[in-house]
């Protein structure tokens, strides 16, 4: 069992939902914390909810994980701050809400770029200290649309899919090097994410949906994350009885295929 506490974590994604009620229950643990995501303010407001201990042993460094040619040098910052990262949580995202054959290839490309590419850019920029340090976990947090997909998120069930492909890969790869890899799969979380998911044009949605607003607790979800962390699990489902789609999905493919094109998800 690894315990968090002392150790230098990075969090994407920690402006909102269950990034920042990452970072906050973690800055309860006696670690060493970095925040990012694009609103500088906002972090600094997580940052402000901290005791004022947490407060002194934590840093902000905005980034976009859309501008890729950035974040290598972002990675680099985040090294500087305190010398070294153990944990790096992957919770920056965007989701979906349109159809596939009505979404510009642009709004694929972006969800693409900001929830695969700029979690595996860092990883990479990340991962030689790491091993040369003789530890290191990453989480990305994906999704139980990683495991399958449903209507109306094409581009985001790819672009979760495609996490679980790179860092399934790279857990077999670092294996020897101690590098520990947890692929976070929620369900329904109350989060902004609703809001923020992007339609077929590009404009975000607005909206809080049902599944989201009737969700696990952002705080809840985070306290699992922690303790799957400290488990080292490969791997966390959670969520309410949509956690069932998974193994229906995988003992029953053809029952699965009949329930999900039916999905009021949108
Ligand atoms: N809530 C759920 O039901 C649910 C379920 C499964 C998986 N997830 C996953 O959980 C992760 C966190 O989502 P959430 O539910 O906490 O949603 P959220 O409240 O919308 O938070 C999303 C976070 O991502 C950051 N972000 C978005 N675009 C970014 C960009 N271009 N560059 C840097 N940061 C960016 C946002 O910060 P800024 O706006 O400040 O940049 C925010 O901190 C996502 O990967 C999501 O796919 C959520």
């Amino acid at each position: 069992m690894a315990k968090v506490n002392g150790k230098v974590i990075w969090i994407t994604g920690a402006s909102s939902g269950i990034g920042k009620a990452l970072a906050k229950e973690l800055a309860q643990k006696g670690t060493q914390l970095i925040l990012s995501s694009r609103q500088d303010e906002a972090l600094q407001a997580v940052q402000n909810s901290f005791p004022a201990a947490a407060r002194e042993n934590s840093r902000i460094l905005p980034l976009d994980l859309a501008q890729p040619e950035t974040l290598e040098a972002k990675a680099n910052e985040a090294l500087a701050m305190f010398g070294r990262i153990d944990i790096l949580i992957h919770s920056g995202g965007i989701s979906q809400r349109g159809m596939a054959l009505d979404t510009k290839i642009t709004v694929d490309r972006r969800i693409m770029e900001v929830n695969y590419f700029g979690a595996i850019i860092l990883t990479k920029a990340v991962l030689p200290s790491m091993i040369a340090n003789g530890f290191g976990h990453l989480v990305p947090i994906s999704s139980l649309v990683g495991k399958f997909g449903s209507p109306f998120r094409s581009g985001y069930a790819a672009s979760k899919h495609a996490l679980h492909g790179f860092f399934d890969s790279l857990r077999a790869e670092t294996y020897q090097q101690n590098i520990l890899i947890t692929l976070v799969t929620p369900g329904f979380v109350q989060t902004n994410v609703s809001l923020n998911a992007l339609t077929e044009d590009g404009k975000e949605l607005n909206q809080m949906d049902e599944g989201q607003q009737k969700g696990m607790r952002a705080e809840d979800c985070a306290r699992k994350i922690i303790s799957g962390i400290e488990q080292e699990k490969n791997e966390l489902l959670m969520g309410g009885k949509e956690v069932l789609a998974v193994y229906l999905k995988r003992f029953f493919p053809g029952l699965f295929a009949r329930v999900i094109r039916k999905a009021k998800v949108r």
